[in-house]
């Protein structure tokens, strides 16, 4: 089994993510592996509503995938992409110099600041127990870095280019993505927890408008943030902005 990448490119666009939908809308039957990169973005989306403010000199891309398995385990994709973007940027950064670390749930940061962000937005399918497709978007910032981010660029020990940098993260996502629907969720928990940011260090998590205090504890068995507290419990957080 692997993914056949087949990259659309377009100079500019609103969202690469609304212009995937659009392809998926015209053609239902569009094959797992369509990819839409944009040069820039017009209007860009984040996670919890934000903009990704998209200039030119980085890469904005959406991926159509169709995993087989269950809805609730669409998260978990997110921590594969995530592991497949620090497979990709180790192959660029010295990691001596330059730490690349996987901060809860979906962001890369290399020395502490956000190198790529990733959005994934899911159709169930019609009896909403599988998943009808994906769209995930990554975006990598490599000759921009917005304030308290950081770009590829930066960091990289030799020259780098947009488009080696998308092809180089497409082969590591083929692995990862096809290491989940062959092994399971496991094998992808294990490869984030190594790369984790943050552990045992404090952490605030903020759910619909509440704050909750406790210690990052790492990845519950189906991608839920553990957070510990000051009494030894434990609990899960399935969805939230999280601080350090
Ligand atoms: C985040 O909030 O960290 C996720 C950012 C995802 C940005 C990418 S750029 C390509 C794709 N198109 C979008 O509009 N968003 C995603």
């Amino acid at each position: 089994m692997s993914v056949e990448w087949n990259i659309q490119l377009l100079g500019r666009a609103d969202s690469t993510q609304d212009a995937l939908h659009e392809l998926i809308a015209q053609n239902p039957d569009l094959e797992e592996g369509q990819v839409v990169q944009a040069l820039t973005q017009d209007g860009g989306r984040g996670r919890h509503g934000n903009s990704w403010t998209s200039p030119m000199g980085n890469l904005y891309m959406s991926v159509l995938l169709r995993p087989k398995g269950e809805l609730q385990k669409a998260g978990e994709l997110g921590f594969v992409v995530a592991v497949a973007l620090h497979q990709a940027f180790s192959s660029y950064v010295d990691e001596d110099e330059h730490k690349i670390q996987l901060k809860w749930p979906n962001d890369v940061l290399v020395n502490g600041l956000k190198i790529s962000g990733i959005l994934l937005e899911c159709e169930p399918s019609l009896d909403h127990k599988g998943i009808m497709h994906m769209v995930v978007g990554v975006g990598v910032n490599i000759f921009n870095a917005p304030e308290l981010g950081i770009s590829l660029n930066d960091v990289a020990g030799e020259a780098v280019y947009v488009n080696k940098v998308r092809d180089k993260i497409l082969d590591k996502l083929g692995e990862s993505y096809i290491l989940w629907q062959e092994k399971g969720f496991a094998p992808i928990r294990q490869m984030w927890l190594n790369e984790a940011y943050g552990m045992d260090e404090p952490i605030t998590a903020r759910l619909k408008g509440e704050n909750h205090q406790g210690v990052f504890k790492g990845l519950s068995e189906d991608g839920a943030l553990v957070l510990g507290s000051e009494d030894g419990s434990e609990k899960e957080i399935h969805a939230a902005e999280v601080h350090f």
